[in-house]
């Protein structure tokens, strides 16, 4: 027959070349712009991450400081943006209100469409800067509570953790926070990033791209499974339930929020730093419940399936200890995936080609409308 190879999901296809990140299955690796992630997790903060992510090396502290001083300059929440998060908090998910606010601040941009480099760049870096005071915000209306202003005394993680809890973050949280957001930043070709990358490949403008993106990350086979890993968490309860649910839940072909992933089928390379993240936590506010509901329900699920946890199956519970509500977790991971997405966008625009696939029809074959008389 004529009909071509099908990839539904397009599962093993290479799209592109990109120098943003490397993801090696053999080796469990993951490198950003060649640096390993659990290096980078260990020895850098985010904003230095974001910024190799950005310009391709790590910053020089003259650079870092600049990146710093501008990010710290654009933390104040939006009065116009918060204004619609108060219309939708308690009626719209949180990922809903994130991509709401994302598509009105490019809606109020008169330069939305300029693409140049560095005007998406400074796009970018406002947008980075602004998204934790709108998470934050989302999260404190959640709580009947009002908006807490930045601190420009403080680096992004622990100004993030202000501006949610009102509070300076013990350092064990903000670390592990820190670290969470390094992991989240930046993963090739994830469904989020591939939207953001068919939106701008149209020459769409960049707040466009992100929006798309977010919508993309917003379901549970992706982004979304940090937060129904948390609720995975609350229905089993206790460590004793989890051969019983796990029967139940394996019985009803369901699946197991936090495991499996596209292209890692030997573990995800960046959860050993998130597990040892999430154990400090775990420490920290005494909570060892949760450390043997986590190894209980893995050891379970890996020995009978042999799938093993993504990156949300230690950030869900992080962000749990650290006091996040389970509908803000989503939210987080957009703060912190804007950063590739953005390396993603530049890359693409800067060699573009239109990205628009081919389909094998198998609807109707060729039929006609009664009493059709084509013009001569
Ligand atoms: N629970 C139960 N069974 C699973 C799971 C799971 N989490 N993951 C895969 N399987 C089974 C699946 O049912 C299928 O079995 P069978 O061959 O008998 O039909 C087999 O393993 C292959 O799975 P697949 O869904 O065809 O593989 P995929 O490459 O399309 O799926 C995935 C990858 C991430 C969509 C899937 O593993 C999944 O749905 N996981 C749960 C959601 C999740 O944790 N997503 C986060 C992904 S990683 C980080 C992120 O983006 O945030």
């Amino acid at each position: 027959s004529d009909t071509p190879e099908i990839k539904k999901g397009l599962a093993g296809v290479t799209v592109d070349h990109t120098a943003v990140s490397k993801v090696n299955v053999d080796t469990n690796s993951l490198l950003y712009r060649g640096y390993p992630v659990q290096e980078l997790a260990a020895m850098r903060s985010f904003e230095e991450v974001v910024y190799l992510l950005w310009y391709g090396e790590l910053p020089t502290a003259e650079q870092l400081a600049q990146f710093q001083r501008i990010e710290r300059s654009h933390r104040t929440l939006d009065p116009a943006i918060a204004r619609v998060i108060d219309q939708l908090v308690g009626t719209a998910h949180p990922m809903d209100i994130v991509r709401t606010a994302v598509s009105m601040l490019g809606a109020s941009d008169p330069t939305a469409w300029d693409s140049e480099p560095h005007a998406i760049l400074d796009k970018a870096l406002a947008l980075f800067a602004q998204l934790p005071g709108i998470v934050a915000y989302i999260q404190r209306c959640e709580r009947g509570l009002g908006a807490i202003a930045p601190r420009d005394d403080l680096g992004y993680a622990a100004n993030f953790l202000w501006m949610t809890f009102g509070e300076e973050p013990h350092p064990v949280a903000r670390e592990a926070f820190d670290v969470s957001m390094t992991l989240y930043a930046e993963h090739s070709f994830n469904a989020s990033t591939f939207t953001a990358r068919v939106v701008t490949s149209t020459l769409s403008d960049y707040y466009s791209a992100v929006v798309a993106a977010i919508g993309a990350l917003k379901g549970p086979l992706h982004g979304g499974a940090n937060e129904a890993v948390m609720r995975t968490f609350e229905e089993i309860g206790d460590a004793s339930r989890v051969t019983g649910w796990l029967d139940e839940a394996l019985g009803a072909k369901r699946k197991i929020m936090g495991f499996g992933h596209r292209v890692y089928k030997r573990g995800d390379s960046r959860v050993p730093t998130m597990h040892a993240a999430l154990d400090t936590l775990i420490a920290h506010y005494g909570r060892p419940d949760i450390a043997d509901l986590y190894d209980r329900l893995e050891a379970e699920f890996v020995a009978r399936k042999g799938i093993y946890p993504n990156l949300d199956y230690p950030s869900g519970p992080a962000y749990h200890l650290i006091g996040f509500d389970t509908a803000i977790f989503t939210p987080i991971f957009v703060a912190s995936r804007v950063a590739g997405w953005t390396a993603h966008i530049q890359e693409q625009l800067a060699s573009n080609a239109l990205i628009r696939p081919l389909s094998a029809y198998n609807g109707p074959a060729e039929r006609h409308i009664e009493g059709y008389v084509a013009d001569e």
